[in-house]
């Protein structure tokens, strides 16, 4: 159907070398978008932009003066992205009363200030353009507390991503719609050590009414749609994508 046509489009991933961020990359070629990885890690997002036929740059989202450049380096080649799809984050999971406060500041840095960094720049073209979907990548961790791993610092900054989508997406209305994804366990790098311990992976499968985590594709497709004309009318929302974990 012509309205999920992506073809042409210019796609920026941030934290697109690997996980979730290379599967949203892959689809989105797939469906003949032009690609962009933007990740720390530069020779991984190389190596994946190789695989695709893309292009990476590196970035280090809690960086706001280069975001700045990158944007506009990228804007000044290709004009502004068509899509970009603020993914890159990390977790650390530590109760609150015995957290260090580095590590407090470190996951808010990357996982909410990352967002608002990249949107900003790479998003400041797109509105101007009065075009362009933009997906932030949340979590059901950004809706409720998942168990049994404490992680209060990724839960707090996903739910300021939350808020942080729909206050832009009624900023940037009529111009650029901008909508999240919130993933819940999927299988990636991010979820490896929690996969290796029992005690936390029993439960986390017993809390999915699916009973599997989600492999990244199934989190790539509803960013594809997000990304289509086919969600022209879509904006400020958060398409959850869990296998049933919010509706137990
Ligand atoms: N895996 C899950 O179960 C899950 C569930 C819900 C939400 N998410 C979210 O999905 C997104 C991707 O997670 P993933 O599981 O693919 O993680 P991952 O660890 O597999 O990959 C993260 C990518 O982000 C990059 N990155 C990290 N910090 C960066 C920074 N400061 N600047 C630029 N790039 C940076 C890394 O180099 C890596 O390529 C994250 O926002 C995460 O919170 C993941």
């Amino acid at each position: 159907m012509k309205a999920f046509d992506i073809s042409g489009r210019l796609a920026v991933i941030t934290g697109g070398a690997t996980g979730i961020g290379r599967a949203i990359a892959e689809v989105l070629a797939e469906g003949g978008a032009r690609i962009v990885i933007a990740d720390r890690d530069l020779p991984r997002a190389e190596a994946t932009a190789r695989d695709l036929a893309g292009e990476a740059i590196h970035l280090d989202v809690t960086d706001p003066t280069a975001c700045e450049a990158q944007a506009q380096v990228l804007t000044s080649r290709h004009g502004p992205a068509d899509i970009l799809v603020n993914n890159a984050g990390i977790v650390h999971n530590a109760p609150a009363l015995d957290m260090g406060l580095d590590d407090w500041r470190r996951v808010i840095d990357v996982d909410l200030n990352g967002v608002f960094h990249t949107a900003r720049a790479f998003g400041r073209p797109m509105v101007a353009a009065g075009r362009g979907s933009v997906i932030n990548i949340s979590s059901i961790c950004g809706e409720i507390v998942v168990h049994p791993q404490p992680q209060v610092a990724y839960n707090a900054a996903k739910a300021g991503v939350n808020l942080l989508t729909k206050s832009l997406a009624v900023e940037w209305a009529g111009r650029v719609r901008v909508n999240a994804v919130a993933p819940g366990y999927t299988a990636t790098e991010l979820t490896l050590a929690g996969r290796s311990r029992p005690d936390w992976f029993d439960r986390w499968l017993q809390s999915i009414p699916m009973g599997r985590l989600a492999d990244p594709r199934e989190i790539a497709t509803a960013v594809a749609f997000l990304a289509s004309d086919a969600a022209s009318y879509i904006t400020g929302t958060v398409l959850t994508v869990d296998g049933g974990y919010t509706a137990f």
